[in-house]
């Protein structure tokens, strides 16, 4: 994706749920050869915008599964007129209907609204934006632009982030709850799977922005 004049990956996670049914975490618009690989691997039952911005693939992905929930923020609705809530993210029933996940909301940051995703089965933390790292995989402008940002070969918050966080003290008990959990990797839209040192990491990109991990 192009974003600001930088050009990201923005990662789409496949999970298979206990039932067998895929979950599919920031869809990306469905190509055809994602369609056919999608299908190979099970029924693509559930559909997540993690929090109001990664929403862009997801009324594709919804019109090519039309059997799949989804899920969002409310928040997200109003930035994509093409989105169709079937569950908001921050309902208690989401937990409910999917007990293999915990929901940990980011609370202080209402211009992300994001909701990080923890798995229990394979113990992974899964977010979007809660932080992000340019590497040498990435292309030129992003190497670029996370130089100047702090961002390379360095976990960080997204700079248009970073400007954002309204209440510190709420976000910090946000990020102290994801730390807490037993999990073994954090994976976002906008780095490499993040797992040796995943709790270091995470707590000095909030602490660099004044938030007391
Ligand atoms: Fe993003």
């Amino acid at each position: 994706m192009w974003f600001s004049g930088v050009r990201l990956h923005a990662r789409t996670t496949v999970l298979r749920l206990d039932d067998g049914n895929l979950l599919i975490h920031s869809p990306a618009p469905p190509s055809e050869g994602l369609v056919e690989a999608l299908k190979a691997l099970g029924p693509v039952r559930w559909l997540v915008v993690p929090n109001c911005f990664h929403h862009l693939g997801t009324p594709a992905a919804a019109a090519r599964f039309p059997e799949a929930k989804v899920v969002a923020p409310k928040s997200a609705l109003a930035r994509n007129n093409d989105l169709k809530l079937h569950l908001d993210l921050h309902d208690a029933e989401f937990g409910e209907q999917l007990p293999e996940f915990e929901a940990l909301p980011l609370d202080g940051v209402p211009f992300l609204d994001e909701t990080v995703l923890f798995h229990r089965p394979t113990q992974t933390l899964l977010g979007a934006d809660l932080v992000m790292e340019a590497s040498a995989r990435d292309h030129w402008t992003w190497r670029w632009a996370g130089r100047i940002t702090g961002c390379y070969e360095q976990v960080r918050l997204p700079p248009d982030v970073r400007k954002k966080i309204s209440e510190k003290t709420a976000a910090a008990r946000s990020i102290k709850a994801m730390l807490e959990r037993p999990a073994q990797r954090l994976i976002v839209a906008h780095a490499e799977i993040i797992e040796a040192g995943w709790r270091e990491r995470l707590t000095e990109a909030w602490r660099r922005e004044g938030v007391e991990v």
